[in-house]
């Protein structure tokens, strides 16, 4: 809605997202340009006026970042409002998200989708509702928890209640071909050696039923598939069922610390639903992310060994590797 607003943090930074006037989405650095006060107290809400006015001393900015009026009686004949807009940052919508980048030049968001975020097409996040809301904050680096995130060598002793409901997690891999001898089972449709969720079961829940109509648009594999993951680097991945989807964004707050913020998106009639049964829906994967907080939180202790210099990758943990190329990448090293 136009005049709608939230503050949150990307690191250190303050930043405020708001809709001006015409509803153009906008982002800014939460500093005043007079001393650099935060300008947005509230977490979220919707502006009243037309302007955004400091709590410190009361400059007001429109909602396009100008600086509009300061509260002296005198300004000084060399001093031009022009001169001190609020400072932006880049703001990009996508399938009823927004995304912020605090470089000059950000990355195309699309693309910034690990295979493409076309492979998300089928599902229709921008009609989805926020049913359910859940944070963490991890005592690990963020990469630590990335390496976590893309092998599945620590499942069955880390999530035997997940290995129930995903069996091909049970033999310590993510995919059939991970396997060496993946050809000899290659026509077995035993979840365990096909992949795709345990017999009877079609989404992530605790009881292993969908909570909600089956998204109209799937395919026949996504739906056997029963879980699908779109991973954009290092911020975001978004967990898709036949009847539900999940965001997580990753959040680095320190170099020990790393937050992580989950919603739970769902259909309007899924929620509307007499029988609809949250705790269901949500406690099964809060207790899988509550398991890989904790190894990673292990993992990251471990790495204080003063003879630690690096690790070794064995064969399941190529996804590993692969993202520590793209770190390698990014940052030049
Ligand atoms: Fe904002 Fe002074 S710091 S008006
Ligand atoms: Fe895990």
């Amino acid at each position: 809605e136009a005049r709608a607003f939230r503050r949150f943090r990307i690191g250190t930074q303050e930043i405020v997202v708001l809709r001006d006037g015409d509803g153009v989405l906008r982002g800014f650095h939460n500093s005043c340009r007079h001393r650099g006060s935060i300008l947005c107290q509230p977490e979220s809400g919707r502006l009243r006026g037309k302007l955004l006015v400091c709590p410190y001393h009361q400059w007001s900015y429109a909602l396009d970042g100008e600086l509009v009026a300061t509260s002296s009686m005198r300004e000084a004949p060399d001093f031009d409002k022009a001169d001190f807009p609020l400072y932006p940052v880049a703001v990009q919508e996508w399938r009823g998200g927004i995304f912020v980048s605090l470089l000059d030049d950000p990355p195309d968001l699309a693309s910034g989708f690990e295979r493409g975020s076309d492979r998300i097409d089928h599902w229709p996040m921008e009609s989805l509702v926020v049913g359910h809301r859940w944070g963490k904050v991890m005592q690990c680096n963020w990469k630590v928890f990335w390496e976590n995130f893309n092998e599945c060598l620590h499942c069955p002793n880390i999530h035997p209640e997940l290995c129930e409901l995903v069996p091909i997690y049970g033999r310590r891999i993510s995919g059939v071909r991970d396997a060496p001898d993946w050809q000899e089972h290659a026509d077995r449709d035993d979840p365990k050696y096909a992949g795709g969720l345990r017999a009877g079961a079609n989404s992530w829940s605790s009881s292993g039923q969908a909570c909600g109509p089956t998204f109209p648009e799937l395919t026949p594999a996504e739906i056997s598939r029963g879980q699908s993951y779109f991973v954009s680097l290092p911020s975001v991945f978004i967990a898709c069922h036949v009847d539900y989807m999940r965001t997580v964004r990753i959040l680095p707050t320190g170099p020990e610390q790393t937050e992580i913020e989950v919603e739970w998106l769902f259909q309007p009639e899924t929620l509307a639903r007499a029988d609809f049964d949250m705790d269901d829906v949500t406690g099964f994967a809060k207790l899988v992310m509550q398991q890989d907080a904790e190894a990673s939180e292990m993992n990251q202790q471990g790495l204080h060994a003063r003879r630690f210099e690096q690790g070794v990758l064995m064969p399941e943990e190529h996804y590993v590797r692969s993202f520590q190329d793209w770190v390698r990448e990014q940052t030049g090293s």
